[in-house]
C-alpha cells in the first residue's frame, strides 16, 4: 500500500516541523505505525528559516536516533557567548560553567530535511499538501483525521492523534471550550532577521544590549551569519532596505576592536515575540507538542528544543502504552512536561526583557535595571551560571 492509501493508523502526526518528524521517527525506530500530515509542500517545510541552536540533549537525541551525521559534519560547537553591552563584550563560558557542556549551530530548516530524509527512506507515511485537516473524536478510542489530499476527501483513522501543528494549527481548536488554559504575554517589538552570506564576525554568538534596541549575531556556516534587530511588532519590512540594516546593525554592534562583516542579503524577515502556554498539553486521544501548544520569544532559542523535548516524552510514553498496556506515562505526559516548559518560558522571558530598549521607559529606569543586571550577570559566577545552565539546556527528564 502507498503512503497516500493509508486508512488507518495508530498515530495520527499533524505537522511535518520538527516535533512532529522527531515524534515519527522515534515511533517507527520502535515499530510503532504513524502517518504524518503537513499542509504545505516540501520544499517550504525545507526552506523555512526559523532558528539555529541545539542543546545537547537535542543534538544526543538526533544522534541517538540515527539522523545525527550531518549535523556531526557540519554542526558548529560552541562553548560559549558574548554579551555586549555599554559597547564593550563579556563572555559566558558555558564549558566552565556547566561541567563542559556546549550548544550546537545547525539550522532547524537543516535538522528537517535530514528527518524528512530518513522518513522516506524508511518508506514511512509522509503527506506534504494536506488541505483542511479536521481532528474529530478525540474524546473516543478511534480518533479520526479528515483531509483533503490530491482533490479527495481523506479520512485517516487513528488510535491516538499528536498535535504538531505549530501555534497556527487547528489541533488546539479540537477540544471542547473551557479544556484547557491559556496564558500569554506578546512583547511590543518584534525581530527582523536576516540571512547574509558572509563569514561570520565573531565565533561565537553576539547578544547585544544597546539603547537603539536589541541585537544577535548568530550564523549558520563558516559562510553564513545570521543578525536580527529588535523592531516594531508589525514592522513593514519594506522600509528596510539592505543599507539601512546595515547601518542600524553597525550602530547597535559598536565596539572597540570589532567589526561587522557585511555581505549579499538572501533572506529577510520579521518575527513577532510572544509567549503563550496551553495547560494541560493533552485532551483525550489528542496530546499537543512544540509550538501547537507553546511559544517562547526566541531570545535564548528554546522552541526547537522545548518541541523536541515534548516529543521525547511522548514517544517513550506511546511505546509504554502501545508494546506494554501501560498508560500511566500517557496520562502523565503534560505533567511531566510543564515543568521544563515553564523553565524554558520562565528563561526566555528573563533573557528578552534583560535585552530589549521597553519602549515605555519614559525614564529610562528600565534600562539602567537593566544594565545593573547585565554587569551582575557579566561579574558574579553564580548568575553566570544561571545564564550558562539554562542556554545549553536543563537536563532532559527521566522517561
Ligand atoms: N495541517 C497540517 N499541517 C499544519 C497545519 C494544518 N492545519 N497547520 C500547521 N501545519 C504544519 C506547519 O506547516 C509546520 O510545518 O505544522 C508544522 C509545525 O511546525 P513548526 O511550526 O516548526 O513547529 P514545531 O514542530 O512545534 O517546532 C518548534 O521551534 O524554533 C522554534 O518556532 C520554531 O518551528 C519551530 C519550533
Ligand atoms: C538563530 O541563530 O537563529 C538564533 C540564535 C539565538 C537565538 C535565536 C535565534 O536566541
Amino acid at each position: 500500500m502507498s503512503a497516500t492509501d493509508v486508512t488507518r493508523t495508530q498515530v495520527g502526526i499533524v505537522g511535518a516541523g520538527p516535533a512532529g518528524l522527531v515524534l515519527g521517527h522515534l515511533l517507527h525506530l520502535q515499530g510503532i505505525e504513524s502517518v504524518i500530515l503537513e499542509d504545505r509542500d516540501r520544499a517550504y517545510v525545507e526552506g523555512r528559516v526559523r532558528a539555529g541552536v541545539l542543546e545537547q540533549g537535542t543534538v544526543d537525541l538526533l544522534i541517538e536516533m540515527g539522523v545525527g551525521e550531518r549535523l556531526k559534519r557540519e554542526g558548529l560547537v560552541h562553548h560559549g557567548v558574548e554579551l555586549r553591552f555599554g559597547g564593550k563584550g563579556h563572555r559566558i563560558p558555558f564549558d566552565e560553567l556547566t561541567g563542559g557542556r556546549g550548544i550546537t549551530i545547525y539550522g532547524q530548516q537543516e535538522v528537517v530535511k535530514d528527518l524528512i530524509g530518513a522518513r522516506l527512506e524508511a518508506e514511512a507515511p509522509l503527506l506534504f499538501e494536506v488541505d483542511d485537516v479536521r481532528p474529530a473524536g478525540i474524546e473516543s478510542d478511534s480518533p479520526v483525521l479528515r483531509f483533503r489530499h490530491e482533490g479527495e476527501e481523506r479520512e485517516l483513522r487513528c488510535e491516538v492523534v499528536a498535535g504538531c501543528d505549530g501555534y497556527h494549527g487547528v489541533c488546539r481548536s479540537a477540544v471542547p471550550d473551557g479544556a484547557f488554559s491559556y496564558r500569554e504575554r506578546t512583547y511590543p517589538f518584534g525581530w527582523l532577521g536576516i540571512l547574509a552570506e558572509v563569514e561570520p564576525s565573531s565565533e561565537e554568538l553576539i547578544y547585544c544590549h544597546h539603547d537603539r534596541g536589541f541585537a544577535l549575531h548568530s550564523m549558520r556556516s563558516p559562510e553564513v551569519t545570521r543578525l536580527y534587530l529588535q523592531c516594531e511588532p508589525d514592522e513593514d519590512i519594506e522600509r528596510w532596505p539592505d543599507e539601512r540594516i546595515w547601518e542600524e546593525l553597525h550602530t547597535r554592534f559598536t565596539c572597540e576592536g570589532w567589526s561587522l562583516k557585511e555581505g549579499p542579503i538572501v533572506e529577510k524577515g520579521v518575527t513577532p515575540m510572544r509567549s503563550f502556554v496551553s495547560e494541560p498539553m493533552q485532551h483525550g486521544r489528542l496530546f499537543l507538542a512544540g509550538d501547537a501548544v507553546h511559544i517562547v520569544p526566541a531570545t535564548g532559542a528554546k522552541g526547537l528544543n522545548l518541541a523536541v523535548a515534548d516529543v521525547r516524552v511522548l514517544a517513550e510514553a506511546l511505546v509504554r502504552w502501545f508494546s506494554a498496556g501501560d498508560e500511566t506515562l500517557l496520562e502523565n505526559y503534560s505533567e511531566t512536561c510543564l515543568p521544563r516548559v515553564w523553565k524554558a518560558q520562565h528563561f526566555a522571558w528573563w533573557m528578552t526583557s534583560m535585552f530589549h530598549r521597553m519602549p515605555d521607559d519614559r525614564d529610562g529606569f528600565t534600562a539602567r535595571l537593566q544594565r545593573a543586571e547585565l554587569e551582575y550577570v557579566c561579574s558574579s559566577k553564580a548568575a553566570a551560571t544561571t545564564l550558562a545552565e539554562n542556554y545549553v539546556g536543563l537536563e532532559l527528564e527521566d522517561v
